[in-house]
């Protein structure tokens, strides 16, 4: 853990909380970017002794718009997806955000602690909400305060997100220094964010300037973790490029956006650095390093995807994952509700 948290880490243990909205489609992005995260938090936190939590925050989707057959389809296939990817109920807790009511409990009493001006401030609330704030839901606007009472429930000191949630973590931090202040405790912790670099934002396959993104009109943009072999490799055959030559040295990469995102997927997937990939297939045309890429791509996604196939076929073995992954996740959330009420001054029986 950082220096920066080790004055967190004598009164709160370390605890890890992050979540994903199962809002359809999961990328290489949200793999490399997120889920592989995820599973080096689970090893970490079983070699050093602290709890890693993951969370499908299907309450955070319903803000906007969800058919409700597809939500619990993409409940699953999220679920599937983490699992698929390493996640191990037996060395993490993996659950569905709805099926612990504790965090609903806990975002009313935030909601009552935050500002208006506080959830106003926030760029995804104003990108999301757009021209029309008035016709945005009540549940896009407070998202950020559901958001906080997800980790504080756990009194989660890390968070394993992308930079466009970090203004949401430090709202959080807001948040439990507002609580503490209001009623004079030291009772929730002052999260950290821990913020995905740049080495691990994956590039649309059309335009190196763009985030990959389940949302891109064109699906060759992206590859999907339900893509087949064939797939893959054709929308690697068929991603732009430029017409050079690959560098020996990543300052080459510089003002090639979309040749140093095939290579930082290549790096990402192989588990080489770039300088090291680079050394190796320095000089090759993009004819001789495409198929390369494509073959590592396959070797290392088919098996995700084929286990994602199989557990999407078995909805009832999901389905008792995250209802022990609830259960285990409510022995920690519970009391720390409790003793919120019994702080804020409401009776409990
Ligand atoms: P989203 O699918 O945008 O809701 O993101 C879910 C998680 O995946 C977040 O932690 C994102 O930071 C991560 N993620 C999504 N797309 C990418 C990408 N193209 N590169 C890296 N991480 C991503
Ligand atoms: N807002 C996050 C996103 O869109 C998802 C999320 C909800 C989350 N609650 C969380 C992430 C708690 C980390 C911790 O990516």
């Amino acid at each position: 853990m950082s220096d920066a948290s080790a004055n967190q880490t004598t009164k709160f243990q370390p605890r890890v909380f992050s979540g994903i909205q199962p809002s359809g489609g999961l990328t290489l992005g949200n793999y490399l970017g997120a889920m592989r995260r995820f599973v080096d938090w689970q090893e970490r936190g079983l070699n050093e002794g602290f709890e890693t939590i993951f969370c499908m925050v299907d309450l955070h989707a319903i803000t906007v718009w969800q058919d409700p057959e597809a939500l619990r389809r993409q409940t699953r296939e999220l679920a599937a997806g983490y699992i698929a990817s390493g996640l191990d109920p037996a060395k993490a807790i993996l659950f569905n955000q709805s099926q612990v009511p504790e965090h609903t409990q806990l975002a009313w009493i935030f909601n009552c602690v935050a500002r208006m001006g506080w959830m106003q401030r926030m760029t995804q609330w104003k990108d999301k909400a757009g021209k029309n704030q008035q016709n945005a839901s009540l549940g896009l606007f407070a998202y950020p305060s559901l958001m906080a009472a997800d980790i504080l429930v756990y009194h989660a000191t890390h968070v394993p997100v992308g930079e466009d949630q970090k203004q949401h973590i430090e709202l959080t931090r807001d948040i439990a220094i507002k609580f503490n202040n209001d009623y004079g405790v030291d009772f929730f912790p002052v999260t950290e964010p821990v913020i995905e670099g740049a080495a691990t934002r994956v590039m649309s396959l059309r335009d190196g300037s763009k985030k990959m993104s389940k949302s891109d009109p064109s699906d060759m943009a992206r590859i999907n973790l339900t893509d087949d072999a064939d797939a893959i490799a054709n929308k690697i055959r068929k991603a732009r490029t430029d017409p050079e030559a690959l560098p020996s040295e990543a300052k080459g990469l510089e003002d090639r956006p979309e040749a140093r995102n095939l290579v930082n997927i290549y790096a990402a997937l192989s588990g080489k650095d770039v300088d090291s990939v680079l050394a190796e297939v320095g000089g090759k045309q993009f004819s001789e390093f495409k198929p390369m890429l494509a073959d590592i791509a396959v070797a290392h996604l088919s098996p995700i995807s084929t286990e994602m196939a199989r557990l999407m076929e078995a909805p009832d073995e999901i389905d008792a994952i995250i209802g022990k992954g609830a259960e285990k996740a409510r022995e920690i959330a519970e009391p720390i509700l409790k003793k919120t009420y019994d702080i804020v001054g409401m009776i409990r029986s």
